[in-house]
């Protein structure tokens, strides 16, 4: 791992080089601190936070001012990783110029150093705007969690002919108005294969199969912090909401037969 300050144009260089990009989400300052620490490319302060920090069903109702909080927190904390805010819904879909303020929010307020929107070829005009006031975007793609309600629920994008069509199409337009990378979310395999191939800018992909040039996960799924449901693309690397039961379990009975806190544990 270099300690060289990683920026959207490191993003490309890796693509260039053959190199994958490890992004993951973080919404405190210890977490963005470990993952910073450890060589973690690039960090997604990602509206997630509503489902894995807030307890909500969907991410729709997180606000800007959530969002630029956790950003906030986050990128007190990172030193060399990329750190990327989330747009939450309706703060860029409304006009031009809301997205323009709302994600410019993210880097004066947040510290961020670029945004992610959600959206194909629909919002190139958005993306177009952002990048020509100095804000780099990430386009996302495929299952959107924005649109969960047009979805009808989490199902796999991109299967039929027609969809993956729209979406090999809107990944160019976004590559051509200016984003720095493309998030590809729930789509097969074979059609994240050659979305990637068709760019010159770096795939993120979450559960689009090993070819993406990145990946991307919640932390909270990677840790097993957030039990509610576990999508077939997640990998649990730790059992942590396990682990909290056991040790705060311990603390309750200490206390209660009284075997906390001990004589060293006192003045
Ligand atoms: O909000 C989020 O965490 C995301 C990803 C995991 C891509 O958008």
């Amino acid at each position: 791992m270099t300690t060289e300050k990683v920026t959207v144009k490191t993003f490309l260089k890796m693509k260039q080089r053959g190199e994958k990009i490890a992004v993951l989400t973080a919404y405190d300052f210890f977490t963005a601190k470990i993952l910073d620490e450890i060589g973690i490319d690039s960090i997604l302060v990602g509206d997630s936070a509503n489902m894995v920090f807030y307890g909500a069903k969907d991410t729709l109702s997180i606000s800007m001012d959530q969002m630029i909080y956790h950003t906030r927190a986050v990128s007190s904390a990172v030193k060399r990783a990329l750190v990327i805010g989330d747009m939450p819904f309706l703060s860029y879909q409304t006009s031009v110029s809301d997205a323009i303020l709302n994600a410019g929010r993210f880097l004066k307020e947040g510290g961020a150093h670029g945004v992610k929107i959600e959206g194909g070829m629909e919002m190139k005009d958005t993306v177009k705007r952002l990048i020509e006031v100095g804000i780099p975007v990430m386009g996302h793609i495929g299952m959107t969690p924005q649109s969960i309600e047009k979805f009808g629920g989490y199902s796999v994008q991109g299967k039929d002919e027609k969809k993956a069509e729209y979406l090999l199409e809107s990944a160019k337009i976004l590559e051509d108005v200016g984003c720095f990378s493309i998030v590809l979310e729930c789509i097969p395999r074979e059609l994240a294969k050659k979305i990637t191939s068709s760019l010159k800018i770096p795939t993120i992909g979450i559960g689009a199969g090993l070819d993406c040039d990145g990946q991307v996960l919640v932390v909270n799924d990677i840790l097993g912090l957030y039990e509610e449901f576990k999508p077939k693309f997640v990998r649990r690397y730790a059992e942590l909401a396990k682990e909290i039961r056991k040790a705060c379990k311990n603390f309750i009975d200490d206390v209660k037969t009284k075997k906390y806190p001990s004589e060293e544990e006192s003045y």
